[in-house]
């Protein structure tokens, strides 16, 4: 069997490459604490688990979704004005998807031609260059470097590149650099789509996962963000449900139409459960949202203190379940450096430079484990010597 051109851009990734290596090391009787995964581990509350599981015991529940529950766009949209003061048609500008993940490898098709340029964030989380790579479209990846601190500069973009762009991913709180973009950026952004006529997608995965006291708004609620775009939102990361796969697309309404009419061909919608859990974890007390907010800044306290402590200093992120590392000196080259630290130290990251050349000489860290097995793994670095390297 020959598989096709567009399988041969999809990469099995990174993340595989790296379980393997951690169950080597694991069947060798070493023990190794997997800093690599973003997975959320804070579960839901009692009361999302309690309507989930009455909801899954009733027969009725297993029909065939086909649409999202009238409750469930409804809530959604009172999340987003209660939230972010966004006010958004239920009915036309709100699309419930199966984790933003599923909504973004598909959200080309809709938009892109096979060839159509699209702008993308380096490093960008990899499901952008799936999505593009699924809809043929060609790739402008745009760098979000250190000296700007780690935000796409739009004035960075070929004038040719702008003409021919039919899209441009955003995302802020960034996966993988932890970066968060203030209101200047979202201006700029409305305003280059619209001088280029370019589609924004903006992936606000991490949207109550801001530190310090900042708070990150949404896309949505700057002027003219509707006219070119939407925005992906999950309830994955804050309200600890990644695994019920759950999380919606808003704003621009005719491609929220052309969405749901790509979408009508390709599922029969969410499990019922979960659309019912769902409703509750946005209508629920929403003290949960702060509570883990707090606690994976608590972890990325922990991780900064532990590791600058040992010589390895991290810059204070200021959001999303990540810090992102420069490798120490004399560790140019991330993926090296990302195999000797999981041999040497028994800690394992994600090489930078598996989300784009940009990355490189940095590490992705997720902010999964706790207080206890981030100052272990400190000390295991301390004694392992990795970091005695000079020049
Ligand atoms: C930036 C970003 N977007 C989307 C996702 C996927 O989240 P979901 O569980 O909603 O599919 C992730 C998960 O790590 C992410 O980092």
């Amino acid at each position: 069997m020959e598989t096709s051109q567009r399988m041969r851009r999809l990469e099995k990734g990174v993340f595989s490459v790296l379980l393997d290596k951690k169950n080597e090391l694991i069947k060798q009787g070493k023990s190794v604490i997997d800093l690599s995964v973003g997975t959320p581990n804070i579960p839901p509350t009692k009361a999302v688990l309690d309507a989930i599981s009455e909801a899954a015991r009733d027969p009725k529940n297993y029909i065939y979704a086909i649409k999202d529950l009238d409750d469930l766009r409804q809530t959604a949209a009172d999340w987003y004005k209660d939230r972010y003061q966004v006010v958004l048609n239920p009915e036309t500008e709100v699309l419930a998807a199966f984790g933003t993940q599923e909504a973004l490898t598909s959200a080309f098709m809709p938009i892109v031609n096979p060839g159509d340029l699209v702008i993308l964030p380096d490093p960008a989380y990899p499901a952008f260059i799936a999505g593009a790579a699924i809809a043929d479209a060609e790739i402008y990846f745009l760098p979000q470097r250190e000296e700007n601190g780690y935000i796409m500069d739009l004035s960075e973009v070929p004038e040719e590149v702008a003409r021919r762009a039919k899209v441009i991913v955003a995302s802020y709180p960034n996966n993988p650099t932890a970066s968060v973009a203030g209101p200047e950026f979202y201006q700029e952004l409305i305003a280059f789509a619209k001088k280029y006529d370019i589609f924004v997608f903006h992936d606000n995965a991490y949207s109550e996962l801001a530190f310090d006291g900042v708070t990150c708004g949404s896309y949505l609620s700057y002027d003219g963000a509707k006219d070119v775009g939407v925005e992906f939102n999950s309830l994955s990361k804050t309200y600890g449900m990644a695994g019920a796969r759950v999380g919606f697309c808003m704003g621009n309404a005719e491609y929220i139409a052309a969405f749901d009419t790509f979408k009508t061909n390709t599922n029969f919608g969410l499990f019922l459960p979960v659309q019912k859990g769902a409703v509750v974890a946005l209508t629920q007390d929403q003290a949960c949202v702060k509570e883990t907010c707090m606690a994976y800044q608590a972890r990325r306290d922990c991780i900064i203190d532990a590791f600058g402590a040992i010589g390895w200093p991290i810059k204070k992120t200021q959001g999303s379940m990540f810090v992102w590392a420069k490798c120490p000196q004399g560790h140019a080259d991330s993926f090296a450096f990302a195999m000797e630290l999981v041999e040497k130290a028994g800690v394992l990251v994600v090489p930078g430079v598996s989300f784009g050349a940009t990355g490189e000489g940095h590490v992705r860290m997720a902010l999964v484990a706790d207080p206890a097995d981030i100052r272990l793994a400190a000390e295991r670095i301390k004694q392992s010597g990795i970091l005695d390297k000079k020049g």
